[in-house]
C-alpha cells in the first residue's frame, strides 16, 4: 500500500523471483550476471537484443535483476501462438517496472482475466466510432494551436511539443470539452509526473533498487498524489451533480459493477491514470517527423498528398512505417499459465515470454532492407497481424490503436499544411528511453519556418493560417 491507501499491490507487483522457472528450463541466453543484463537492457536495449538474436537465434532468454527471466520470441509463428492462446494458457505480465506503480494493479493493462476483458469492453467504445472522429478533430485543433506557439527563431525539440498535443487530445477524451480550467489543472499535474518519470537517473536507480523503490519514493508520491486526488475529486463532483457530464470519466463515475456497486476509488484512479499517461503517441509522432525530415522524397510525397486533399494513403503508409522502424514500445510480455512449446522449447508454466516488436519489425525475410525508412512498403501491402505489432496483439492489443493512428495522421497533415520543419542535424537521432517509451535521441530537434504558400487540409475547408 502506498501512503494514500490507494493502489494496493496486485498479483503482478507482488510476484517474487521464487515464482520463476529455473534458468536451466529456459532457452539459451547470455551467461553474464543478472545485474549486468539489467544494465544492458536499461541502457542499450536495442544493440543488446540484436547481439542476442545474432548469437542465440529467434528464441533467447535474458535474466535481468529486478525484471526477471524473459524468453524473447522473434519468430512470427511463436508470436501468433502467444497472441491467440486462450486466456487460461497465457496471462498478463509487466514489461516496464515503472508501469506497475504508475498505472496501478487495477488498471485494465494489468488486470487478470476475466476482469480484464470486462473492463476492456467498457473502455473500447470510447476509442471508436464518433469518439474516434472526435479524437481526429481534437488532434487537428490541438496541432493548430500548438504550431502557432512554436519558436521561429531558434531550434526546438519536437517531442515535448508533440506530448503537449497528445495530452491535449486525451484530456478532452477523458474529461470532455466543457471545462478548460480543469483540463489545464490536470495538464500541469501530468507534466510534473512526466518530469519525474523522465529524469535521466531513473534507469540507474531502477537497476540498483528495483521497481518496489518507485512506490516508496517520496518524489514519486509528490508527483503522483496530487494527480490522484484531482481525478478522484472530479469523479465525486460528477457523481454529485444533476448533469452526468461528458468524457470517459463520466462513464467510469456512473458505471456499476456486476453487483450494482460503483467502481471503487482504486479502480477509478488506476484506470484514469492509465489513460492519461499516454506516452507512446507523442514518441511516435516525434519519430515520424525525425524520419520524414531526413527523407525529402517522403516529405515531398506527403506534402503533395496534403495539398491535393482527400486521400491519405501515403500518410497511412508513413505512420505504419514509422511504427515499424521506430516502435516506441520494443517488447510486450505475457506470463504462461500452462506449459507451452515455443521456438522448439518446452517452456514451463510461470515463464515470462516476450514477443519482441523491435526484432520482428527488423526481419529481413519480412521487410527487405529492414533498417531503411520506406513507407512505400505499406502502400500495396497491409501490415501483417503478427509481423507488424507496434500495438501488441490478441486480447490485450492496444485498445486505442485506431485512435492513435488517426491522431498521428491528423497531426502530421496539420503540421505539414501549416509550417515547414527542418531537421537541425541531418544525421539520424538514434533511440533514447523515456519513462514508458523510446523516442528520438535529440528529441527530434528542428527549426520551423513559415510556409510561403498556405496549404489546405481539405479542398472544401478554409486554408490553414500561415504562421
Ligand atoms: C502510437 C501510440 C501507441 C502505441 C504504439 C501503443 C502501444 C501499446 C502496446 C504495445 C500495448 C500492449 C499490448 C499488448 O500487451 O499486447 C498497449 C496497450 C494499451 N494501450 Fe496503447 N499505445 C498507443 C497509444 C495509446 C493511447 C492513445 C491510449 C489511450 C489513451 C492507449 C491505451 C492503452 C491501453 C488501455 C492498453 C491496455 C489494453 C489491454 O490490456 O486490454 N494506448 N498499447
Amino acid at each position: 500500500m502506498n501512503g494514500n491507501g490507494l493502489n494496493a499491490e496486485g498479483t503482478i507487483l507482488r510476484r517474487s523471483p521464487r515464482d520463476r522457472p529455473a534458468r536451466s528450463a529456459l532457452p539459451p541466453g547470455p551467461g553474464m550476471p543478472s545485474t549486468l543484463q539489467a544494465v544492458g537492457w536499461l541502457n542499450r536495449p536495442m544493440p543488446f537484443m540484436e547481439r542476442c538474436r545474432a548469437r542465440y537465434g529467434d528464441t533467447f532468454t535474458l535474466d535481468m535483476r529486478h525484471f526477471g527471466r524473459w524468453v524473447f520470441l522473434c519468430d512470427p509463428d511463436d508470436v501468433k501462438r502467444v497472441f491467440t492462446a486462450d486466456t487460461a494458457t497465457v496471462g498478463v505480465d509487466i514489461a516496464n517496472p515503472l508501469l506497475g506503480p504508475i498505472l496501478g494493479s487495477r488498471s485494465v493493462m494489468l488486470l487478470d482475466e476475466p476482469e480484464h476483458l470486462r473492463r476492456r469492453k467498457l473502455l473500447l467504445p470510447y476509442f471508436r466510432g464518433r469518439h474516434l472522429q472526435h479524437g481526429g478533430e481534437a488532434s487537428v485543433e490541438a496541432a493548430r494551436r500548438a504550431v502557432a506557439e512554436w519558436p521561429q527563431d531558434r531550434p526546438f525539440e519536437l517531442w515535448p511539443r508533440m506530448q503537449a498535443i497528445t495530452q491535449d487530445v486525451i484530456l478532452r477524451s477523458v474529461f470532455g470539452d466543457g471545462d478548460p480550467a480543469l483540463r489545464r489543472r490536470i495538464d500541469t499535474l501530468l507534466n510534473a509526473l512526466t518530469e519525474w518519470a523522465g529524469h535521466p537517473h531513473r534507469s540507474t536507480v531502477l537497476t540498483a533498487f528495483g521497481p518496489r523503490w518507485v512506490a516508496r519514493s517520496r518524489a514519486f508520491r509528490a508527483a503522483m498524489a496530487p494527480l490522484e486526488q484531482a481525478v478522484l475529486a472530479e469523479v465525486r463532483r460528477r457523481r454529485g451533480g444533476d448533469d452526468p457530464g461528458e468524457g470517459i470519466i463520466s462513464m467510469l463515475a456512473h458505471v456499476q459493477d456486476d453487483d450494482g456497486s460503483p467502481l471503487d476509488d482504486q479502480t477509478l484512479r488506476d484506470e484514469l491514470v492509465t489513460l492519461l499517461t499516454d506516452g507512446p503517441t507523442s514518441a511516435s509522432l516525434a519519430w515520424m517527423f525525425e524520419r520524414v525530415l531526413r527523407h525529402p522524397e517522403a516529405l515531398d510525397r506527403l506534402t503533395a498528398e496534403v495539398e491535393a486533399g482527400g486521400e491519405d494513403h501515403y500518410a497511412r503508409a508513413v505512420v505504419n512505417e514509422t511504427l515499424r522502424l521506430c516502435a516506441p514500445v520494443p517488447v510486450v510480455v505475457r506470463r504462461l499459465l500452462r506449459p507451452m512449446r515455443l521456438g522448439g522449447h518446452a517452456l514451463p508454466a510461470g515463464t515470462t515470454v516476450a514477443p519482441c516488436i523491435y526484432l520482428i519489425h527488423r526481419r529481413p525475410d519480412v521487410y527487405p532492407d529492414p533498417e531503411r525508412f520506406r513507407p512505400e512498403r505499406f502502400l500495396d501491402q497491409a501490415p501483417g497481424t503478427y509481423t507488424w505489432i507496434p500495438f501488441g496483439g490478441g486480447v490485450r492489443r492496444c485498445l486505442a490503436a485506431d485512435f492513435a493512428g488517426r491522431e498521428m495522421r491528423e497531426v502530421m497533415r496539420t503540421v505539414i499544411a501549416t509550417t515547414e520543419l527542418r531537421a537541425v542535424d541531418p544525421k539520424s537521432e538514434g533511440a533514447i528511453r523515456s519513462a514508458i517509451s523510446f523516442g528520438p535521441g535529440a528529441r527530434s530537434l528542428v527549426t520551423a519556418h513559415p510556409r510561403r504558400t498556405p496549404l489546405t487540409l481539405d479542398p472544401s475547408s478554409d486554408p490553414v493560417p500561415v504562421l
